[in-house]
């Protein structure tokens, strides 16, 4: 199954709009019907274009072939959206991806030595260019938990007299960064941190043709960490990246913002606040529905005051 048969877009073609244009594309995280629907239904309340992106680990959770039929049947409007694989570890789960119908795969060799990072991400390239689907690859590592596999503790910043050969070897399409974002909840020790955005000018400046993507962008908003813990959880310390540096990071090429961790929150939120103040109920399409509305909420919000990404397709 190739992507163009239905109804999903190229990524590559997104990011270079929204690089020309200075917005992001946001790629969030699905898992599941609820998760996949609350994209899409932002998407379309917004008119943003939207990347859909599938964990290996989430890739695993759904199947791949139900994936692809909860896919084949939303049945959206073309050029619109892409659907893509985040952080694939080898080149056999890249394959699998885009053979599948994915429009776009990220190979993942960040934490391999550089020349390992070069050739595999090179050798995913070789395969996926051939039927046009897109590649995302990485250099420099992020800190935080980044699937079930990985929990990388040691980080280091993207080193920009290195990006320009990367491209070049890798040809990749877009290239993900490390300049001080990391994956999960816990991203700040205290509020006033900020990016590295020297490093990030100096990489825009090293390599200005490419679309640059950032990972760990959450900000995880206060109030779902509040409503979670006000109806019985206890999430403590969780701390993201402000909206205003994710906005600064756009205006220096960064065109595709990854985002998990504040769907995460929206949703466990709504689904603790409606089984606490609803106890009788017993129907999961009741409390999934609601989990599924706050999610959608808080894209559209994403979209809007983070990305500027509405009204651009
Ligand atoms: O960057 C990774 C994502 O947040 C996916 O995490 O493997 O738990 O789905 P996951
Ligand atoms: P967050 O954990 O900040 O949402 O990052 C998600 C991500 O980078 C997915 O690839
Ligand atoms: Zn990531």
């Amino acid at each position: 199954m190739h992507y163009s048969d239905f109804w999903l877009a190229n990524t590559k073609n997104l990011l270079k709009r929204a690089m020309r244009d200075g917005y992001a594309v946001p790629a969030f995280n699905f898992y599941n019907t609820e998760t996949l629907t609350a994209i899409l239904n932002a998407a379309q309340i917004t008119q943003s274009p939207v990347i859909l992106a599938v964990s290996e680990s989430a890739l695993e959770y759904m199947g791949g072939e139900m994936l692809m039929g909860m896919i084949r049947g939303a049945e959206y409007k073309r050029g619109q959206i892409a659907l893509h694989l985040d952080h694939g570890h080898s080149f056999e789960v890249c394959k699998y991806a885009t053979d599948l119908g994915f429009s776009s795969v990220m190979f993942d060799g960040s934490a391999l030595p550089l020349s390992k990072n070069i050739s595999e991400s090179r050798r995913v390239a070789d395969y996926v260019h051939k039927i046009n689907v897109s590649l995302e690859t990485e250099l420099g590592i992020l800190a935080g938990t980044e699937d079930k596999n990985t929990t990388a503790k040691n980080h280091s910043y993207t080193d920009p007299d290195l990006v320009k050969d990367f491209v070049k070897q890798t040809q990749t399409d877009s290239l993900a960064v490390a300049i001080g974002t990391s994956h999960g909840a816990y991203k700040r020790k205290n509020t006033n941190e900020t990016l590295r955005f020297d490093i990030l000018e100096q990489i825009a400046k090293n390599i200005p043709n490419t679309p640059l993507v950032l990972h760990g962008a959450s900000n995880i908003p206060q109030k779902y960490v509040n409503q979670i813990n006000k109806f019985g959880g206890d999430i403590k310390n969780a701390r993201g990246i402000s909206p205003a540096q994710i906005r600064c990071a756009i205006s220096l090429h960064v065109a595709k913002v990854n985002v998990d961790s504040d769907s995460r929150f929206a949703f466990t939120a709504a689904i603790r606040k409606t089984l606490a103040t609803k106890p009788d109920i017993f129907d999961p399409r009741f409390y999934l529905n609601a989990a599924r509305e706050e999610m959608t909420k808080n894209c559209i919000d994403e979209i809007q005051n983070i990305m500027g990404s509405g009204y651009k397709i």
